[in-house]
């Protein structure tokens, strides 16, 4: 357990009141255009997330949310639906109906294909008019909820119409958001760059990635570079190992469309894992400017000891999950999902075993593993201390002494935990592992807030640190292209797994040829 110090215990002076502090937080007023308004984000996550913004008073005056989607609907119908879906998703208890509609009288309509060019004049005039009404510059923050494929004609659309106003560098502004995954491989990936690059500047790109929303994720740099014991034992001299564990309990669920063309390489290793990898390996940087800070992250992807096409299943283990029961609840295999051919390759857990070619972890392995339908969910980072030498306690017959383990929990049960050794209290010199425990629960009596609102915040306020660079997102796909290649050319290496366990046999193999285990601290069980 640990304990917060407030000002007085340490005698800091405090700096910013938490009223000060928010209302420096407010972005200049927007208009948010979010394409593909009628999906599941929209209701599920973008919504929820506004509207607790709204009622933290982080909505600037003036601002309004444009959903632009092909069906027919009303400003009115609009408000509707999303109000129904707050029952299920909001993320601050129930819904209150006046406030509510305080915040639906921002939300408005735009019926279009994304394909009519008349339908991106009319948002023109519209976001004009909407501005104009409420005295605001007409600054605007698109958001990419389509489908990947749309996103190629959005961005023609928007461009064609002026509405980028790429170079602008003063009000009105205009941002893009753009969903994962970004691109499909490499090239994809390189193509879609110099696609978006043809209609706005770098600066106004801002492709999201939840994860790094999530305070757990932030707090990795605070972790290590805002405390003086962690760096100079943060290398290869004192680590033996590193695993990144991403595990859900959830199979794919009516999402077999989309996971056919993802597969878990481009849905979670990509992007979420390497952004782990990255925060808790790159160097310090020299400053906590985006740029800085992305810069780091590109050099330690860059650092990466590649994967050799060849043998690339010496590295890396696909599996696929069969049918099975997580906490008792009956799962059906991954080929009987909806939308999912019978003979689908498409991998549903990945394990990798991966090398930073640099003076700080040269030798030290990474093991990342995420996988769908596994018996929890849980998202942890353990830094595998080396073992004591084999003197003192270390030579004590009878005694193994385990290593120190630094446990990162992203999720659920946020926190940091050390594991130690101490002496049980009696005459005899018995030894124990223990834990000395931070949770985000106890010591803030709150639980961390929703990522997705961090991050519209951050986009609307223009800072890119939280989002993934260009050079970041074609860094990580040059990485992976042979475990992709490998995926699609030895679809026989694919290995199954029943829903509710750890993963393929191989997952295990690949880490016990090395002499470990993989490890969880929350639950304790491999
Ligand atoms: C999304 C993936 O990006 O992340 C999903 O598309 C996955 O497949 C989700 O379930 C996991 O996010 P979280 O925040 O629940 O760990």
């Amino acid at each position: 357990m640990v304990e917060r110090l407030d000002n007085n215990m340490t005698h800091s002076p405090a700096t910013t009141t938490p009223s000060n502090e928010t209302q420096s937080l407010v972005p200049p007023p927007h208009a948010l255009v979010i394409f593909g308004a009628s999906g599941d984000l929209t209701r599920r996550k973008l919504i929820p997330a506004l509207y607790s913004l709204f009622l933290r008073d982080l909505l600037p005056e003036g601002a309004f949310i444009i959903g632009f989607a092909r069906r027919e609907k009303t400003d009115q119908s609009f408000r509707a639906e999303l109000r129904k879906a707050m029952d299920d998703f909001a993320l601050d208890g129930p819904v209150d109906d006046r406030r509510w509609a305080a915040f639906a009288s921002k939300i408005y309509y735009h019926q279009s294909t994304f394909e009519d060019a008349d339908g991106y004049r009319r948002l023109c005039k519209r976001i004009d008019e909407l501005a104009a009404a409420g005295n605001v510059p007409p600054n605007v923050l698109f958001y990419l909820a389509a489908q990947p494929a749309s996103v190629p004609v959005i961005l023609d659309n928007l461009g064609e119409c002026g509405l980028t106003r790429i170079g602008r560098t003063e009000q009105p502004w205009a941002r893009v958001v753009v969903e994962k995954p970004f691109g499909r491989d490499l090239e994809s990936a390189c193509e879609l760059n110099r696609k978006f690059r043809g209609v706005f500047d770098e600066g106004q790109i801002f492709r999201i990635d939840h994860y790094l929303g999530k305070e757990t994720v932030q707090n990795i740099l605070v972790l290590r570079f805002a405390n003086a014991m962690f760096e100079p034992i943060w290398n290869k001299k004192y680590v033996d190992h590193v695993q990144i564990s991403v595990a859900e309990k959830i199979g794919i669920e009516g999402r077999g469309r989309f996971y056919e063309q993802a597969g878990v390489i481009r849905d979670m290793l990509q992007n979420h894992m390497m952004h782990l990898l990255c925060l808790v390996a790159m160097e310090p940087p020299g400053s906590l400017d985006a740029n800085a800070i992305r810069d780091e992250k590109v050099k330690l992807l860059k650092a990466l000891r590649p994967l050799s096409h060849d043998c690339v299943f010496d590295e890396a283990v696909l599996g696929q999950y069969t049918a099975g029961a997580v906490d008792g609840r009956k799962i059906p295999g991954y080929l009987q999902a909806e939308s999912v051919p019978p003979d689908s390759a498409t991998p549903t857990f990945v394990a990798l075993r991966a090398f930073i070619e640099n003076w700080r972890w040269a030798g030290v392995p990474f093991y990342l593993r995420t996988g769908k339908a596994l018996p929890a969910r849980i998202t942890e980072i353990l830094i595998h201390f080396k073992r004591v030498p084999k003197v003192l306690f270390g030579a004590m017959p009878n005694v193994e002494l385990t290593r120190n383990i630094l446990a990162i929990r992203i999720q659920p049960d946020e926190g940091i935990s050390w594991q130690l050794h101490v002496k049980r209290p009696g005459p005899g010199m018995h030894i124990e592992p223990t834990r000395m425990d931070f949770s985000y629960g106890e010591t803030f009596a709150t639980a961390p807030p929703d990522a997705y609102q961090r991050l519209l915040l951050d986009a609307a306020r223009g800072d890119p640190t939280l989002f993934a660079r260009s050079d970041e997102v074609e860094a990580a796909w040059e990485y992976l292209m042979p475990i992709l290649a490998g995926c699609a050319s030895r679809p026989e290496r694919l290995e199954k797994y029943a829903a509710g366990t750890w993963g393929p046999d191989g997952s295990e193999r690949l880490i016990k040829i090395d002499n470990r285990q993989w490890q969880l601290t929350r639950r304790m069980r491999s």
